[in-house]
């Protein structure tokens, strides 16, 4: 079983700071909410945390949250303690999709467990001071398409690029 990472990340490769996103970028949020909604979404549990009550679990999706404590509650969500269990909650021979959805901990966790064969990455064309970067990836292997470019205007403030790979 494969999934695909979605991520958005700054010129460092920074992704968050005081378990927050680090912009707002409402086409970024678009794009990532068309192209997971009707799926599966894998999430650490400060991942979780960070999205506001009101708006979680995240609709029209299975949401999965990942602890090393047993007795955390993620209402509306399953809770798992090892990303092997995804496959007892996602049915790989179905026509949905996994999405490993961050933060850095859960990426980096995904990425050494060989589950990843897919990525989506919004590249926002800025720096930011940050405490959580997306982990290093050795490229190699990997093929680039870029797939959208957005300059910046009055509702997002940053350009950016949306570019896959995959493997
Ligand atoms: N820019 C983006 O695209 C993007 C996307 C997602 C998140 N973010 C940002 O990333 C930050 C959060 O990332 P993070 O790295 O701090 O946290 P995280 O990856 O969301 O969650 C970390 C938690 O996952 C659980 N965990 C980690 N390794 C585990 C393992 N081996 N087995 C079981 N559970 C495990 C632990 O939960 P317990 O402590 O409960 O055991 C750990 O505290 C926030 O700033 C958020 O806004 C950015």
């Amino acid at each position: 079983m494969k999934c695909t990472l979605i991520v958005a990340m700054g010129k460092h490769r920074e992704i968050g700071k005081d378990n927050d996103l680090l912009w707002k970028l409402p086409r970024d949020m678009k794009f990532f909410k068309e192209t997971t909604e009707g799926h599966t979404v894998v999430m650490g549990r400060k991942n979780w945390e960070s999205i506001p009550e009101k708006f979680r679990p995240l609709p029209n999706r299975k949401n999965i949250v990942i602890s090393r404590n047993p007795d955390y509650k993620a209402e509306g969500a399953v809770l798992i303690s090892d990303l092997k269990e995804i496959s007892e909650h996602y049915n790989a021979d179905s026509d949905k999709k996994c999405f490993i959805i961050g933060g850095a901990q859960i990426y980096k966790l995904a990425l050494e467990a060989d589950l990843i064969d897919e990525m989506l990455i919004t590249h926002v064309d800025e720096t930011f001071e940050a405490d959580t970067y997306f982990p290093f990836v050795d490229w190699e292997g990997w093929v680039e398409e870029d797939l959208i470019g957005y300059e910046k205007d009055e509702k997002n403030p940053h350009a950016f690029i949306v570019t896959k790979y995959t493997r």
